[in-house]
């Protein structure tokens, strides 16, 4: 049976490669950008069953209006990849980063998806296979942390901790987070080593687990990895 999934930022990057992949498998999946017109092209651009609308994570009005959307066009969501990010600091030391930098990181990068997370919960409830995947990165794990894009890495080792919480709160979904590695993206640059397809892998894996896959962890090419 068609599955719904709704990806944050993928108008472009990973969270293209992720709905291109996830419409492949028989899901009906949702773009989203900032940007309706960014939104639709990709949509079009897929090949499967697609839709597009408005979304910036860093609006808890464009937030509640999505769920809404969805709310009232289908009743129901089976998928949830928080994807959409912002990097501001990357060569910034944590002593000079800024106010604006670090809101607008949190709001982002962290806040957004717990409020997606929150918005959506009474849709995923009525899914019978219902997943949340919170992309972060490897310069969120507070076990190698350096001094790597301040705002950035705090930010990904906040959507760690709100993805056990989330975890705990939402037994009736498996929700986990995922290191996509360096990837030839916008943000990733032209000289990181994977591809989008290698960055969106997990990923996928993750979107589509069974019903006794993982839940509250934090993943590497499907591999456990430490906090
Ligand atoms: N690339 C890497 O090497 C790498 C490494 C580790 C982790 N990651 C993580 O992987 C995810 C995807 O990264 P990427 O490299 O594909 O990034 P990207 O190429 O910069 O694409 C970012 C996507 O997020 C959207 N976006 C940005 N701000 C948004 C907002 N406020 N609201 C809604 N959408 C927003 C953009 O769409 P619009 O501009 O159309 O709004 C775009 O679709 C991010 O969570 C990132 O932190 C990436």
């Amino acid at each position: 049976m068609t599955k719904l999934a709704l990806i944050t930022g993928s108008t472009r990057g990973i969270g293209f490669e992720v709905a291109r992949q996830l419409a492949a498998r028989e899901h009906a999946v949702i773009i989203t950008g900032r940007r309706q017109d960014a939104a639709e092209k990709a949509a079009r651009s897929i090949a499967g069953s697609t839709m597009a609308h408005a979304l910036d994570t860093s609006d808890a009005a464009s937030i509640r209006a999505i769920a809404e959307w969805i709310a009232k066009e289908v009743g129901q969501l089976d998928v949830l990849v928080n994807n959409a990010a912002i990097l501001l600091d990357e060569g910034e030391s944590i002593l000079q980063t800024s106010v604006e930098t670090f809101e607008a990181t949190m709001r982002t990068n962290a806040l957004g998806p717990l409020l997606m997370a929150q918005a959506v919960a009474p849709l995923l409830r009525r899914s019978q296979a219902a997943r949340v995947v919170n992309v972060s990165s490897g310069a969120g794990q507070i076990s190698s942390m350096s001094g790597y894009a301040p705002a950035y890495s705090i930010s990904k080792a906040t959507l760690n901790a709100i993805t056990v919480m989330l975890a705990s709160a939402m037994p009736f979904a498996r929700v986990n987070c995922v290191d996509p590695g360096w990837v030839r993206t916008d943000m990733g640059g032209s000289h990181a080593p994977r591809s989008v397809q290698q960055g969106a892998d997990s990923i996928v894996w993750l979107a589509t687990l069974p019903d006794n896959g993982p839940t509250g962890g934090f993943f590497h090419d499907r591999k456990r990895v430490a906090w």
